[in-house]
């Protein structure tokens, strides 16, 4: 089977590696800066490996000069957003906040919706969209009200600081943990099967009119999307990560979006704006309106022309005239919809890469988030569709070893050093775990094998590192003398 490229994928490397006290700021410094999070130190701790590997293959002299380095690079530029990747809180579900679902439902769209009625112009931005539940969700009431959908131009718009995010996003295929809270009647409606892999992809026609985009919400320079057209903004479970300064300017980006009747719904414990909205309780949801001292900005702005906002369209305000004719999809009938969806999965089941990636993230979340039997549950599950695919044994590895279970993890370890014999992490690791286990000899083999591989690889600075720790490991097991 072909490798997977998980350069992009986050790093879960878990190699300690000393910082200095200076570069541990500047490092902290440089995120609060560019994404507006006070990292807490175990989420520094996150971040640290990987911005040694990245220093790593950077050819940089030196962390300082590293540092300045990153400083100059765009948000979106390759270290800073795996840097982001590493330092944002991803957590997000379908249909999460079920209250907020209902008074979505039953209050705030039917009223946007007759306010829009004229017109047909529907526009919705999820700031801080993650990897697109949030909007989906909102996707699929907005299906379920307009029994006219097709007569209506929707702008669904997602965007987040985090790349990884809105790739995962534009795949739309989740695991179990972002339906967590869905029933199985949902998950047959909206969603095709991958039975193997236990993955769901939403169904095409929750994803026609949605769009992601990366935007920084912090940047005092991002162009805000579609100033003075959004008729509703969800920034939830967003804002509470910003420093002052930050929220600040992530409230201008909405004030400015927002659409002169538009509503911004925020989550249940988000910090509340100080100035420049009125806050109504809608049900249990916290929503915000424009003071009407803020108005006259936004109508102003509301010629600009579109912001950064992907496949909407180029101009706005909105079409003097309805949205062309279509035809309306025909009433709601659950069989007719799961008989499609049944239909769809074959060409699903044709991409198992896609399905193996998803699964594999999904795990890679739940590790993160400290799930480890749910990981491990989701990882057999991918043993058994990608048996050959050494990184999901990586991960097992981890997971094992979180638990306690050494034995199993040793095991895992074996897995991909059968199938990837040159990862050095695997032998090191190995040679760690046989060794607390007290298998001397097979421990010094697998530590011996870090360096066999770094001759045959070459020095960089992290095999180096790799190196050192595994010698000595090695020596501390041959009783202080050199092996
Ligand atoms: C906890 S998730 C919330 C997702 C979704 N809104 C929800 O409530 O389910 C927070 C998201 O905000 C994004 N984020 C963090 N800082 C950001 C920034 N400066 N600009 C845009 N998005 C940001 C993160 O990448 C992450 O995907």
């Amino acid at each position: 089977m072909p490798l997977l490229d998980l350069s992009l994928r986050p790093s879960l490397s878990p190699e300690p590696s000393p910082l200095s006290v200076d570069v541990r700021r500047g490092l902290a410094a440089l995120l609060r800066e560019r994404i507006g999070h006070d990292l807490t130190p175990a989420r520094l701790e996150q971040v640290v490996p990987v911005f040694n590997d990245l220093f790593d293959r950077s050819g940089a002299a030196s962390l300082p000069e590293f540092l300045s380095r990153l400083d100059a690079e765009p948000s979106d530029g390759p270290a800073l957003q795996k840097l982001t990747t590493a330092a944002t809180i991803k957590e997000s579900y379908f249909f999460r906040d079920r209250s907020t679902m209902t008074a979505l439902r039953e209050r705030i769209l039917p009223a946007l919706i007759d306010r829009c009625r004229a017109t047909r112009v529907l526009r919705i931005w999820s700031a801080g969209c993650s990897s697109g539940e949030e909007l989906y969700s909102i996707a699929i009431l907005l299906s379920e009200l307009l029994p006219d959908m097709g007569r209506w131009s929707l702008f669904l718009t997602g965007t987040d600081v985090d790349g990884w995010s809105i790739r995962r996003a534009r795949r739309a295929i989740y695991g179990h943990w972002s339906l967590r809270v869905a029933d199985d009647e949902e998950k047959q409606r909206y969603f095709q099967y991958d039975r193997r892999l236990q993955c769901f992809r939403l169904q095409a026609r929750f994803r026609s009119n949605v769009s992601f985009a990366l935007h920084n919400l912090v940047d005092p320079h991002a162009e805000t999307p579609a100033p003075g057209h959004f008729d509703l903004i969800l920034c939830r479970n967003v804002l509470g990560y910003f420093d002052a300064r930050s929220r600040q300017v992530a409230l201008g980006q909405i004030r400015r979006a927002l659409a002169p009747h538009g509503v911004w719904v925020a989550g249940a414990s988000d910090p509340l704006p100080d100035s420049g909205f009125q806050t109504r309780i809608v049900g249990d949801v916290v929503a915000h309106e424009l003071l009407p001292a803020e108005l006259s900005d936004a109508s102003e702005v509301s010629q600009h022309p579109l912001g950064c906002v992907g496949e909407a369209p180029e101009t706005l305000p909105a079409p003097p005239h309805a949205a062309p004719e279509v035809s309306a999809p025909p009433p709601y009938s659950r069989e007719r919809l799961v008989s499609g969806a049944l239909a769809e999965s074959a060409a699903f089941e044709a991409e198992p890469h896609a399905a193996a990636l998803v699964a594999y993230d999904e795990a890679c979340m739940l590790v993160e988030a400290g799930q480890f039997v749910n990981a491990l549950a989701a990882l057999e599950r991918l043993h058994g569709v990608q048996p050959l695919w050494p990184e999901p044994y990586l991960l097992s590895a981890r997971a094992f070893e979180a638990l306690g279970d050494d034995q199993r993890a040793i095991e895992a370890l074996h897995k991909v050093a059968s199938l990837a014999p040159d990862r050095k992490e695997a032998w090191l690791r190995l040679g760690l775990l046989l060794s607390r286990s007290g298998q001397r000899a097979a421990a010094m083999d697998a530590l011996r094998r870090v360096a066999a591989v770094d001759e045959h690889l070459g020095v960089e600075p992290k095999a180096q590192r790799l190196r050192e720790q595994a010698a000595r490991e090695l020596s501390r097991l041959a009783g202080g003398s050199a092996p």
